[in-house]
């Protein structure tokens, strides 16, 4: 990242640069102008939550326009971003999440979002989790837009019926389902060799393994040490054994086809982030008739958050104005509802009505805001680590999976090195 921040640092001096003389010329009042959205959404349900915001800025005059980049958990837009801040043309806008927030910050891409916090009063609409996450050297530095949950499985309740089983809550009663469900020629569990698949898979069940305290000494202060202890190690053989379980031959599927093998009665179960409800749901499967959600086994009461965030961005065109009327518009409560009905997640704010939830939302929402719950962040989506460790620590999840030879106190001894403690300076 080192490499990057200064020559990100250069353009961006040289941008500003250019801007200050390209408005000291024109010298007029900021004309309304659409602004350049990158983002990763374009499954169906994502496209439908991001046409709402869409709407919504557009009937307040703000035209959204679309620079979306295929590729789940992002790892394209990630890289079409940085090409194109290099190239001097950085988007208005951009799904910035997590700790690379504050890389971006650093430096003095990121317009500060302090005047609509302020007066949209953030610091008491919105959760404090949230609120910590965009908060970076006392500015504002993104507008919150869903909670995601990890821990989530879902269920296909059909194939549960025929097996005359209740969706697992512990491994030893998910393992009697992945047996029954075998035994009526059904795959147990969706499952991909994507490597930010293997790594949101992962994560859950370390969680389930370890519990909240050691997770954070693993994933939140990233202690070498700790990665060392048998709790990981049968975090890593239940990973394996989840993987012998769902696939054949190495895969590497979409996440939405996975999904879409748990609607037509493919496969069982599938564990990924509940973006996966909303994408089940904007096919027009019903939670209640053909899905369920529950939470991943050994994790009830506990919540591996993933959370979505628009970042604005210092760019020549001028567009603040028009970048701050847009955090207020998707910030606000009622776009927050349209918003996360489709995306699967639950809102950023406090004052939600949760029976305004469908059941695996109200669950998400009310376990987030619950003081007896475990919050943590999630490392593959960017809430723990920078880009690099977390694809460091995807990579080595891949190689442990997909190589027979290495086992499972080799993958801890890699991933042990490959976990750099956080920055000093956060
Ligand atoms: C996550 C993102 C979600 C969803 C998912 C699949 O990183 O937070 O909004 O899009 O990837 O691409």
């Amino acid at each position: 990242m080192k490499a990057l921040s200064s020559g990100l640092l250069l353009v961006f001096q040289w941008l500003l640069g250019v801007s200050c003389v390209v408005f000291a010329l024109t010298a007029q009042a900021q004309p309304a102008l659409p602004v350049d959205v990158l983002h990763w959404w374009t499954s169906a349900s994502e496209r439908k939550a991001a046409d709402q915001l869409g709407a919504l800025l557009a009937a307040n005059g703000v035209q959204w326009k679309d620079a979306a980049i295929p590729g789940g958990g992002g790892m394209a837009a990630v890289k079409v971003l940085k090409s194109r801040v290099l190239m001097g043309d950085p988007p208005d806008v951009a799904q910035l999440i997590g700790t690379t927030l504050t890389d971006w910050a650093d430096v003095g891409l990121v317009l500060p979002l302090n005047n609509v916090a302020e007066r949209q009063r953030w610091s008491q609409s919105l959760f404090p989790t949230v609120m910590d996450l965009v908060t970076y050297k006392d500015n504002i530095i993104a507008v919150p837009l869903g909670i995601h949950r990890i821990n989530t499985l879902l269920y296909n309740r059909r194939l549960f019926a025929r097996i005359g089983m209740a969706p697992p809550a512990t491994w030893a009663q998910f393992e009697v389902a992945a047996r029954k469900l075998r035994a009526i020629q059904v795959r147990p569990l969706a499952w991909s060799d994507e490597p930010w698949q293997m790594a949101t898979i992962f994560e859950s069940i370390l969680l389930a393994e370890t519990g909240p305290a050691l997770y954070a000494d693993l994933i939140v202060q990233r202690k070498s040490s700790a990665w060392m202890d048998p709790r990981v190690e049968r975090a890593l053989n239940r990973l394996r054994l989840l993987r012998s379980l769902s696939t054949d031959t190495p895969t590497e599927r979409t996440w939405t086809e996975g999904a879409r093998e748990l609607l037509e009665d493919n496969v069982g179960m599938m564990i990924m982030g509940d973006w996966a409800k909303g994408e089940l749901m904007a096919w027009g499967a019903s939670p209640t008739k053909d899905f369920g959600c529950v939470v991943v086994p050994g994790t009830a009461n506990m919540h591996l958050y993933s959370i979505d965030t628009l970042a604005m961005l210092v760019s020549p065109r001028q567009r603040e104005a028009t970048q701050e009327k847009m955090a207020a518009l998707v910030s606000g409560a009622n776009a927050q509802l349209a918003y996360n009905r489709h995306k699967g997640s639950v809102p950023v704010r406090r004052d939600v009505d949760p029976l305004t939830l469908d059941s695996c939302a109200r669950d998400s929402w009310t376990t987030f805001a619950s003081p007896r719950a475990a919050r943590v962040p999630s490392l593959a989506h960017r809430m723990a680590a920078d880009e690099t460790v977390k694809d460091a620590v995807a990579q080595t999840l891949w190689r442990y999976l997909t190589d027979p030879g290495m086992d499972a106190s080799e993958a801890q001894r890699r991933l042990a090195a490959v976990i750099r403690a956080p920055r000093s300076d956060r």
